[in-house]
């Protein structure tokens, strides 16, 4: 079937050949299929994350078994089972819901559970690969099934296997999570702390998340965007000194390995791009990193803004921004 594929950015994209499998043998089959035809292949979740191109030729393949479920470890854990195709915040919530830690600070991230090992899915001082215990996949080129544990995941900031060597050769059909009943609020970014009491429950750190997001973060159903534009930084210590001196109130934090960590959306905004607009595009007014689409516009519009925006803070701040969402097609 052809489809009109719907995407956070609100960049439209027709795929040739659109397969929402509803179950394993279906992605198998799909699989089969794009390798027959020797047709190329994409592997989409929520496409939150992706900034697609106007066609899509071959086959288009999602993840569309959305079924969770959990096991008790023992009195305190909880491994949770979910599909690739569920939302990650409908998750979440789930999971809050029942009282369990580790993912609350990961609410209202957007797309589907199957991309979150993907990109290691991050915020508010968590990343996924905190709470990750297994990811199941289909192989591409065979159909066969593997599991990953998290260290064959080899997670970084915003980066997994399923990112580079394997990019586009597995399925992500499902992830295992390690939650807990024990308290482990996580409060240290930003003002957190400030916004929940002092021994809070896990429902106030995630409507804390909540809110913090709401406030700052556009809703891609009413402004086109795909969260984060850019990777925030890593720069090596002298570099970062040297910047200091200069900007004493620039963001930033030292990394294990003594590299420091900027914040992207500070550069771009000292720049001078905050709220900016430039035709169908622009900077968003309460967050720097984050650009939205107001719509008709094209990906080559949105790539050559992203282009002007690095180059300018390369030119100001003799960084290198790297762009985080991926292209398909
Ligand atoms: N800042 C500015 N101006 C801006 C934006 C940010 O000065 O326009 C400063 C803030 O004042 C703060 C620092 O930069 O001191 C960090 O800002 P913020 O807490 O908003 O987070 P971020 O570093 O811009 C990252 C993630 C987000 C995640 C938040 C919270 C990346 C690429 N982005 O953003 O993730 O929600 O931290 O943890 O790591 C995403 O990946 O799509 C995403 C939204």
């Amino acid at each position: 079937e052809a489809a009109i594929l719907e995407n956070t950015l609100g960049l439209p994209c027709h795929a040739e050949r659109f397969i929402a499998a509803t179950t394993h043998d279906e992605v198998r089959t799909a699989l089969a299929m794009a390798a027959r035809d020797t047709s190329p292949l994409h592997i989409v979740g929520g496409a939150s994350n992706l900034i697609l191109a106007p066609r899509l030729s071959g086959v288009t393949l999602q993840v569309a078994c959305d079924d969770w479920w959990w096991e008790e470890s023992d009195e305190q854990t909880i491994r949770v089972y979910a599909q690739a195709g569920l939302p990650w915040h409908d998750l979440v919530t789930a999971c809050v819901e029942r009282g369990w830690w580790g993912i609350e600070n990961l609410a209202l991230i957007p797309g589907h559970v199957g991309a979150a090992p993907i990109q290691n899915i991050g915020a508010y001082g968590v990343e996924l690969a905190d709470v990750l215990e297994a990811v199941h996949v289909i192989h591409c080129d065979d159909g066969r099934d593997a599991v990953f544990s998290r260290d064959d995941c080899e997670f970084a900031y915003r980066d997994s296997i399923f990112k580079r060597d394997l990019a586009g050769r597995v399925v992500v059909t499902q992830v295992v999570l390690r939650l807990s009943r024990h308290p482990s609020p996580r409060l240290g970014y930003g003002d957190l702390a400030k916004r929940v009491s002092v021994h809070p429950e896990v429902q106030e750190i995630f409507d804390a998340v909540c809110a913090v997001r709401r406030e700052k973060l556009p809703d891609p159903a009413v402004l086109g965007n795909a969260g984060s534009f850019f990777t925030n930084p890593v720069i090596e210590a002298t570099q970062a000194e040297r910047l200091l001196r200069e900007y004493p109130a620039m963001p930033h934090f030292p990394q294990p390995d003594g590299s420091v960590k900027l914040a992207a959306g500070w550069l771009i905004e000292h720049c001078g791009f905050k709220g900016a607009r430039f035709g169908a595009f622009g900077v968003h007014e309460r967050q720097a990193l984050v650009l939205v689409h107001f719509g008709g516009g094209d990906r080559q519009e949105l790539l050559a803004l992203a282009e002007h925006i690095r180059d300018t803070v390369q030119q100001a701040f003799g960084v290198m921004l790297e762009r985080e969402p991926r292209l398909m097609g």
